[in-house]
């Protein structure tokens, strides 16, 4: 990688930044990788049973009449509880040639998908149906307000689909995108709309906040740091967060108490639940100071399901998503377990917020999709070697989605509870 980023003019850094998501992915894989097993074999005191939580719409009964709320989804309905059905007809929701913001890391097509299937499926929820997603309404609701995604690359993923959802009702020349160092701004000009996306993978401050100067295996997350990232999102109408991947580097993780800038740094490792439990507060109390429940709509996406490892699925051992073009079947697949104490620590949190916060339970849903990762199909970072052509499943991402696909639904989802709680 080149050494810049103090680059001066927005243009250069918008054409640095596709290379910095990759390196970022990179590292996201590589992480993944080594990381997710390392875990998943050695931080798991929780018994299977432990974990059956429901906080997901705890919180939010407590409020009765949620902003932008139009109706109410059916009673005794979960959105999230459901199955993928295989519908032609109407998905997918827009062509991946017709979107120009896909960045080349999720365009499959493009990179020599050989079959579209991924495409083509809908998730219809056991007890009731998903609201279409209508454009003309989003835009409409976002008039004169301001949008933002927080997060990591998943959730950039997911700021991409919901831009190319809705991006095709407005004249070329009335938007546009473009990116100064962490955010990336998506304006709607006719409507005084901006859709925003910004680079905070711990929503804390951490040394993994600047794109090309960070560590890989040595992650710092400053505790109580969230008003260095926080600021930036003030005034967004409706924030929908994630964290999760980065978390995922071991049995424990590190936290600063002092300063990045002290000689000698005062830091403490704990269990990756306890450092995730600190993100979780911290995040709620800045919503709580920050945003006004009466006027604006916080989401927190959970985390994103990779299949890195095919014997999770009984598959044959060594193999991971390369080449997977069906679903995962088993209504109770959940992947690896690491997850759940995750889920946890998300659910205890939440139940106890002052807040209503809107939670999108994707885990599960997408934890059937083998299918639907981006695979060998998308742009490399580097050069590959001729050892790694030799063997895709070496190169493949598992952790990252194809567009148009499964993040499309999320964003239905969203819509649906944006509209519908
Ligand atoms: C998420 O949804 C799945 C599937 O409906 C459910 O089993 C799980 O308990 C939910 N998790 C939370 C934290 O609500
Ligand atoms: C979409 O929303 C607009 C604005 O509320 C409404 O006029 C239109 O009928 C809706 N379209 C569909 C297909 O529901
Ligand atoms: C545009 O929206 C902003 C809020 O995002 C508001 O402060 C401003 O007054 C709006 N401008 C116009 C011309 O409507
Ligand atoms: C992937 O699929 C192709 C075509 O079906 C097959 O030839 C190849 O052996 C498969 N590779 C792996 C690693 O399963």
């Amino acid at each position: 990688m080149k050494p810049p980023l103090l680059a001066s003019s927005v243009l250069r850094k918008a054409r640095i930044f596709p290379y910095l998501v990759t390196l970022l992915s990179f590292i996201v894989f590589v992480a993944v990788l080594y990381g997710e097993d390392f875990i998943c074999l050695f931080s798991q005191p929780l018994q299977l049973g432990s974990y059956r939580y429901q906080p997901s719409t705890r919180t939010e009964k407590k409020w009765k009449k949620l902003p932008f709320a139009l109706g109410k989804t059916e009673e005794g309905c979960d959105v999230f509880s459901g199955r993928w059905v295989l519908d032609e007809s109407t998905r997918p929701l827009y062509q991946e040639s017709e979107c120009p913001y896909i960045q080349p890391q999720l365009t499959c097509q493009e990179h020599g998908r050989p079959q579209k299937d991924y495409q083509y499926w809908r998730w219809q929820p056991h007890d009731c149906s998903l609201p279409s997603f209508n454009a003309t309404l989003m835009l409409e609701t976002l008039r004169g307000k301001r949008m933002m995604f927080v997060g990591d690359s998943l959730n950039r993923g997911q700021y991409v689909s919901f831009v190319c959802l809705l991006h095709s009702i407005i004249p070329k020349g009335a938007k546009s995108m473009e990116t100064f160092d962490s955010l990336t701004v998506f304006t709607a000009k006719d409507y005084n709309t901006t859709i925003e996306f910004y680079w905070a993978p711990f929503l804390l401050e951490s040394n993994s906040d600047n794109a090309v100067v960070h560590r890989i295996s040595d992650r710092i997350v400053k505790k109580g740091s969230i008003n260095k990232h926080g600021r930036h999102w003030k005034g967004a109408d409706i924030l929908v967060f994630n964290t999760y991947l980065w978390w995922m580097t071991g049995l424990k993780m590190k936290i600063l108490l002092g300063s990045f800038d002290d000689e000698v740094k005062d830091i403490v490792e704990v269990s990756t639940e306890d450092a995730y439990r600190m993100a979780m507060k911290s995040m709620l109390r800045w919503v709580r100071k920050n945003m006004n429940p009466k006027k604006t709509r916080v989401f927190f996406t959970s985390m994103s399901p990779s299949h890195a490892k095919s014997i999770d699925w009984g598959g044959e051992p060594g193999l991971n998503c390369y080449n997977e073009t069906t679903l995962i079947e088993d209504p109770n697949y959940w992947g690896s377990d690491c997850r759940r104490s995750i889920m946890q620590v998300i659910g205890e949190v939440f139940d106890k917020s002052k807040f209503p916060i809107t939670f999108l339970n994707i885990t599960q849903l997408s934890s059937y999709r083998k299918d639907a990762h981006t695979s060998i199909y998308k742009k490399q970072w580097s050069p590959l070697t001729p050892e790694q052509l030799a063997n895709p499943v070496s190169y493949a991402d598992c952790v990252h989605w194809c567009l148009p696909g499964l993040q499309d639904t999320w964003n239905e989802l969203l819509f649906a509870k944006l509209f519908y709680p």
